[in-house]
């Protein structure tokens, strides 16, 4: 049987971003830069590489300041063009013509499971990739297009995996795997959201890379609160995946960066801008010097 192409993406930023106060008091977690591309950007970008035409962002209210970062600005392009600063240009529109965005809005956080749910009428009748924009896959590397192939030939849920160790394993959703993976492709019996590390069916994350197929919003629907007290995704899937719903997983073992937490995002940003067009080399020699001193510093002995 053919399934249908996945050609629409849903990417929930309705969070409140607690982990990035006082930042996110004012401004949008999503809108966190990468030098200068906000992570969002970054993501819809990904979405475009593969072949995703229309996105849904579901915010809450107080994120509308992510709507205008996806709006045209007549004034500062006209100060551009004044300027004749075309880079300007091409940099502020880059984003609206990557793909046609349109919103949804959550407007009590009830949790990743309720954020998808919005996506019903945008998703009309046909699978919905979801994409988490604190998870950032390298532009070299792939996860949504092997997915894409996969959900095309088996249909049902296709998620994005990584093995992780078994101390990481309690920050994600897990899977357990039904025998041996068929090159990236696995088959899953089910599913387990934030495990304890001694109680994980395996070692294989849930990275924020889903495509979910239209019975999903039923079975979201069908969901008690679980784990945080939040309507959870990983439990909607696992209700389907205990009703025969096909599972398969594609692990990843590209370059993949978090930018969940602050730490997490400090290390993508300079993973980052080491390949950045503009800045990119003279960070890297800058990074290289400067890491060199540190080692001077904590270890004044050792000779360099
Ligand atoms: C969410 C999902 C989890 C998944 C993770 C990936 O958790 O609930 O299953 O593994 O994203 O980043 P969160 O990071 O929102 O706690």
């Amino acid at each position: 049987m053919a399934h249908d192409s996945v050609t629409r993406a849903l990417i929930p930023a309705a969070g409140r971003g607690t982990r990035f106060l006082p930042f996110t008091k004012a401004m949008p977690k999503e809108l966190l830069p990468i030098v200068s591309t906000p992570t969002l950007e970054i993501v819809i970008g990904e979405a475009a590489r593969n072949e995703i035409t229309d996105v849904v962002v579901v915010l809450s209210p107080g994120k509308g300041m992510i709507a205008d970062y996806f709006s045209p600005n007549p004034d500062l392009e006209q100060a551009l063009k004044a300027k004749g600063d075309q880079k300007g240009i091409a940099a502020i529109n880059r984003a609206a013509e990557l793909v046609s965005i349109s919103y949804a809005e959550q407007v009590v956080p009830r949790g990743l499971g309720d954020a998808v749910a919005h996506g019903e009428e945008f998703a009309n009748g046909g699978p919905l990739a979801v994409l988490l924009p604190d998870d950032l896959v390298d532009d070299r590397d792939d996860v949504v297009g092997a997915m894409r192939r996969v959900y095309a030939e088996h249909g049902g849920i296709v998620l994005g995996l990584m093995e992780v160790p078994r101390s990481e394993i309690s920050k994600y959703g897990c899977v357990a795997p039904i025998g041996e993976a068929q090159g990236d492709v696995i088959a899953i019996s089910d599913l387990v959201e934030k495990p304890a590390p001694e109680a994980a069916p395996s070692l294989l994350a849930i990275i924020g890379r889903y495509v979910l197929p239209p019975e999903i919003f039923d079975a979201i629907r069908r969901t008690e609160p679980g784990a945080g007290g939040e309507i959870q995704l990983t439990d909607a899937m696992r209700l389907l995946a205990g009703e025969g719903v096909p599972v398969h997983g594609v692990v990843f073992r590209g370059r993949r960066y978090d930018t969940g937490d602050k730490l997490d995002y400090v290390r993508a940003v300079v993973q980052l801008a080491r390949r950045h067009p503009d800045i990119g080399e003279q960070f890297n020699q800058w990074l290289v010097e400067y890491v060199s001193e540190i080692a001077a510093e904590t270890n004044p002995g050792v000779a360099q």
